[in-house]
C-alpha cells in the first residue's frame, strides 16, 4: 500500500497524508480514508473518472430508508453522485488504467480537509497531458460540494471534451433506495436531479453547475444537455486548448433533502443553490471553518512521533466530518459517512468510544449525541414491549427514532453449513442500554449540564434502569441475566456476562442515587418522571435486585470469568490466526458455533469492564486479567485496541501501551489494503483520541472527580490538548519531565494530579516543577 504521512513539510508537516501510486486493487481502502465529510453529508473519495473496482459513496446523515422485503432493515441510502467527470483529450478517455502515468500523487490535506490529484499522464495515442484535481466537501456550507480540474496539454494542442453531471443510478450494493424524480436544466446552467426515498419518503434535490476558464479568462463552451433514467448530464466542448496553455473546470453541487430542518422546498433549495460562489471564494470559507470550528478547538499536539501526531489528527479531521452536529436527530454511524458499512447505524460505538472525545472536548455537541438516544427513547420501549421487558431496551443497532431495533438478522457466511450466520446482537447483545447510561453520566460529571439532566439525563438513567429491573431473572437466591452476548460477540447465548452484569447493576445504582436525589432536591421533576416511568414501584424493585443481582468476582487466580462457561472452555493456539493480515481469519477455519465453545475472544470483554469501572478493581486484578484475556484475545474488532492500550498505560507498561496504540492507529491509516473498504471505523478513530488523553495523557472522572496522571510514552516529548471540566477549559502540557496545567477560565477548578489533590485558581498557570 503506497500511503506515506512524511510528504508535508513546514507548514504542512503531519498534515499530509499521500498515496503515491495509482493502485487500482486499493481503491476502496482510499476512498474511505480519504472520504471528505462535514457531519451533513459524506462523500467517499471515488475519483472524477469511473473504475471497475470502485465504490462512489455520498450518504446523507440520517435520511435512512427501507427497501421491500423481510431480510432488509432500513440504511442510509447512497445518494446521487454528482462528482463524476468522464474527460475525452484528443479523442482518448481519460482513465489510468490506459496509457502511461509519469507522475501521480492523490493527497488528503487534513487540515484544510481538501483533496487533490496531481497527474502527468500519457494518453494511449502518445500525447502528454498534466492534470490537477480538487475537491472539498463545505464545512462552511454544509450542502456544497465543490470540485476544479486544472488540465494542461504538454505535447500538443487540446481538443477537450467533458460530459459532466449528477447520475442518480447508484444503488447500495445493487439496492435502489430511490423513486426517480424530475430533471431540469435551469438557465442553460444549472442540472437538477430530483429523487425520493421509496419508503421513508424523503424528498432529495441535487443541483451541478459549471464554470471554465482559460488562462484565467472565463467562457462558456459549446454544450449539449442530456437525459437519461435517474442521470441529467452535459457535454462540454471548450474548443482548442493551445499546448501549454491550462483550461480549469469548477464544478459545484449542492444535495438538500426534506429531512433538513430548514426545507421548505425545491425552489428555495436552488436559491439557496444558486447564491453559492466559485471554488476558491467556497474554499476560503470552508477552510476557515476547519481553522475555527476543529483545529483552534481541538490542538493536539505530539510531539516525538511524526505519524502519532498525523494519527490524531486524522482522528479528528473523521470525528468532525462523520459527525451531524447540526441535528440531534441523528447519530454517528460505526463507519461515519464513509461507506455502506454497518448501514449507517448507530452502535455503543458512540458512547463508550466516540462520545468521550465530545464530552471532554466539545460538550455541546456529545449533548446533541445524548439527545438522540433521548428522543429515540420510544423506539427503546417498543423494543422493551416486543421483548415481553419493560422500559426502555436500547436497540443494538438504531436508525430512525422511533424504529427500535434495525440489526439485520443474517451475516457472513458459515464454512460449515455453508448458510448465512445469524446475527444475534440485535436479540441479546442487551449491554448498551447501560452504556446509554454510563455515557449520560459521564457527560454531566464533566460537564455538570443541569439542564440536560432535567430534560433528558435522568429520564435516561431512570428509563434504563427500569428495563434492567424487568430484565433480571430471578434464580434462587440472586438475581442472574442469562443467554446473552457481552462486548465479545464470539460468544453467543451466555449466562452471566461479567461486563453486563457489572454494567446493569451500575446503571441501577445510579438510578436509585439521582432517584435519592431529586426526592431531596427536584421533586416536582420527580413527580412527573415517577407518573411516566412508575418509580415508586420501580425504585423498590431497584433496591432490591440491585443488592442480589450476581456480580462475578474474580477466582483464586484473580481472574473475572467473561461468562459462567467461558473458563470451562478448549483453549486452541491463536499464533496464526493473531498474525493474520485479514480481520476474521479464524472463520476459515471454524464457524461459530466452535469458536463459542473455545476460550477465544472477539475484543475488549472483561477488559472494557476494567477501564470503565476502574475503580472497581485492584491493580492486581487488572493485570492478572490482562495476562489471562489478552492472548487468547484476536482483536477482530477494531474497538478493541485501543481500551487495551488504555489499560496498559494504566498498568504501568509503558511500551506495550504505546505498540497497541501504534496498532489502533494503524487500523485505517496502514498498510492493510481491504481494512476500510466499507468504511473508516468510527469507534477505533475515538479509541484513538482516547489513549491519547485517557491513556498517555492520564485524564479521568473517577466519582465525579477529575484525575490526571499521565504515562507519557519513551518516544514522545511532549502532549498538549485541551479538556472541558464543569465548562473552564484546561490545557494541559505533559512533558517527560513535568506536567503543566492552564486554567483559562473564571472559576477555580480543583483535581487529583498524580495522587494529589490541587486547585487551580481561575486564570492561572499550574506547572509541576
Ligand atoms: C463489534 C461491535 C461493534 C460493531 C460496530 C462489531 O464487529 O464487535 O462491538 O459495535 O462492530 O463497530
Amino acid at each position: 500500500m503506497s500511503l506515506k504521512y512524511d510528504k508535508g513539510t513546514e507548514k504542512s508537516k503531519n498534515w499530509l497524508i499521500t498515496e503515491t501510486q495509482f493502485q487500482p486493487e486499493a481503491l476502496g481502502k482510499v476512498e474511505a480514508v480519504f472520504s471528505l465529510g462535514n457531519g451533513y453529508m459524506g462523500l467517499r473519495s471515488t475519483t472524477e473518472e469511473r473504475y471497475a473496482n470502485e465504490a462512489r459513496g455520498n450518504f446523507v446523515a440520517g435520511t435512512f430508508n427501507k427497501f421491500l422485503g423481510d431480510k432488509e432493515v432500513t440504511e442510509l441510502p447512497n445518494a446521487a453522485d454528482m462528482t463524476e467527470m468522464i474527460f475525452t483529450l484528443n479523442g482518448d478517455t481519460f482513465q489510468l488504467t490506459d496509457g502511461d502515468i509519469l507522475d501521480f500523487d492523490r493527497t488528503l490535506n487534513l487540515k484544510d480537509a481538501e483533496l487533490s490529484r496531481h497527474i502527468h499522464w500519457r494518453s494511449p495515442s502518445g500525447s502528454e497531458y498534466k492534470l490537477i484535481f480538487t475537491r472539498f466537501v463545505s464545512l462552511d456550507n454544509k450542502h456544497i460540494i465543490a470540485q476544479k480540474v486544472a488540465i494542461t496539454p504538454l505535447s500538443s494542442d487540446l481538443t477537450l471534451t467533458l460530459r459532466s453531471g449528477i447520475n442518480g443510478q447508484m444503488t447500495n450494493t445493487g439496492t435502489q433506495h430511490f423513486k426517480e424524480g424530475v430533471l431540469r436544466l435551469y438557465d442553460q446552467k444549472i442540472m437538477k436531479l430530483e429523487a425520493h426515498t421509496t419508503e421513508s419518503n424523503i424528498d432529495f434535490v441535487h443541483f451541478s453547475q459549471h464554470a471554465f476558464k482559460k488562462e484565467n479568462i472565463n467562457f462558456t463552451p459549446k454544450n449539449t444537455i442530456f437525459m437519461d433514467r435517474r442521470k441529467i448530464f452535459t457535454a462540454f466542448e471548450p474548443g482548442i486548448i493551445k499546448k501549454n496553455e491550462t483550461v480549469t473546470i469548477e464544478k459545484v453541487s449542492g444535495v438538500y433533502t426534506s429531512r433538513d430542518k430548514d426545507w421548505i422546498d425545491v425552489d428555495t433549495a436552488l436559491a439557496n443553490f444558486t447564491s453559492t460562489s466559485d471554488y476558491d471564494t467556497l474554499f476560503q470559507a470552508h477552510r476557515n471553518a476547519w481553522e475555527s470550528q476543529v483545529w483552534e478547538q481541538y490542538p493536539i499536539q505530539i510531539e516525538g512521533v511524526d505519524f502519532d501526531q498525523l494519527a490524531i489528527r486524522f482522528a479528528i479531521y473523521h470525528l468532525t466530518g462523520m459527525t451531524p452536529v447540526h441535528d440531534n436527530r441523528m447519530n454517528i454511524s460505526a463507519k461515519g459517512l464513509s461507506g455502506e458499512g454497518y448501514k449507517g447505524h448507530a452502535f455503543w460505538d458512540t458512547e463508550i468510544f466516540v462520545l468521550p472525545f465530545f464530552t471532554t472536548s466539545n460538550p455541546k455537541i456529545a449533548r446533541q449525541l445524548l439527545e438522540y438516544r433521548s428522543l429515540s427513547i420510544p423506539g427503546a420501549v417498543r423494543k422493551a414491549i416486543d421483548n415481553n421487558y419493560e422500559g426502555a431496551m436500547f436497540p443494538w443497532e438504531s436508525a430512525w427514532l422511533e424504529d427500535g431495533e434495525v440489526t439485520p438478522v443474517w451475516g457472513a457466511a458459515d464454512i460449515i453449513t455453508g448458510e448465512p450466520t445469524k446475527i444475534w446482537s440485535g436479540f441479546i447483545e442487551q449491554h448498551i442500554t447501560a452504556d446509554i447510561a454510563f455515557a449520560v453520566w459521564q457527560y454531566y460529571q464533566f460537564t455538570g449540564d443541569q439542564d440536560f439532566m432535567e430534560k433528558h439525563g435522568y429520564e435516561l438513567l431512570f428509563a434504563t434502569a427500569v428495563f434492567w429491573q424487568s430484565r433480571l431473572e430471578e434464580k434462587g437466591n440472586r438475581y442472574e441475566i442469562t443467554g446473552v452476548v457481552g462486548p465479545d460477540e464470539y460468544k453467543e447465548h451466555v449466562d452471566n456476562n461479567a461486563f453486563t452484569n457489572y454494567m446493569a447493576h451500575w446503571n441501577l445504582e445510579k438510578a436509585i442515587h439521582y432517584h435519592d436525589l431529586l426526592q431531596e432536591k427536584n421533586p416536582e421533576l420527580l413527580a412527573s418522571l415517577s407518573a411516566k416511568w412508575d418509580l415508586p414501584n420501580n425504585y423498590q424493585k431497584w433496591q432490591e435486585k440491585a443488592a442480589k443481582l450476581y456480580l462475578p468476582q474474580p477466582n483464586t487466580e484473580l481472574v473475572i470469568p467473561q461468562d459462567d462457561t467461558y473458563l470451562s472452555k478448549k483453549i486452541i493456539d491463536l499464533a496464526p490466526y493473531k498474525e493474520a493480515s485479514q480481520v476474521g481469519a479464524l472463520f476459515l477455519d471454524y464457524n461459530l458455533d466452535q469458536v463459542n465453545d473455545m476460550q477465544i475472544t472477539k475484543q475488549a470483554d472483561v477488559m472494557i469492564l476494567l477501564y470503565l469501572l476502574e475503580n472497581e478493581f485492584s491493580p492486581e486484578v487488572k493485570q492478572a486479567n490482562w495476562d489471562y484475556y489478552e492472548p487468547k484475545t484476536l482483536h477482530d474488532s477494531s474497538l478493541s485496541r485501543a481500551t487495551h492500550s488504555i489499560l496498559a498505560s494504566d498498568l504501568g507498561d509503558k511500551d506495550l501501551a504505546y505498540s497497541m496504540f501504534e496498532k489502533a492507529s494503524r487500523i485505517d491509516l496502514g498498510p492493510n489494503m481491504k481494512s476500510s473498504d466499507a468504511g473508516i471505523h468510527a469507534a477505533s478513530i475515538g479509541g484513538i483520541w482516547q489513549v491519547v488523553v485517557n491513556g498517555f495523557g492520564g485524564v479521568r472522572m473517577l466519582d465525579g472527580k477529575l484525575y490526571l496522571h499521565p504515562h507519557l510514552p519513551e518516544k514522545w516529548t511532549a502532549l498538549q490538548f485541551p479538556i472541558y471540566w464543569k465548562g473552564s477549559r484546561l490545557e494541559i502540557k505533559v512533558t517527560q519531565e513535568s506536567t503543566t496545567i492552564t486554567n483559562t477560565s473564571d472559576n477555580a477548578v480543583a483535581l487529583a494530579l498524580n495522587g494529589t489533590e490541587i486547585s487551580i485558581l481561575a486564570n492561572t498557570t499550574f506547572t509541576t516543577n
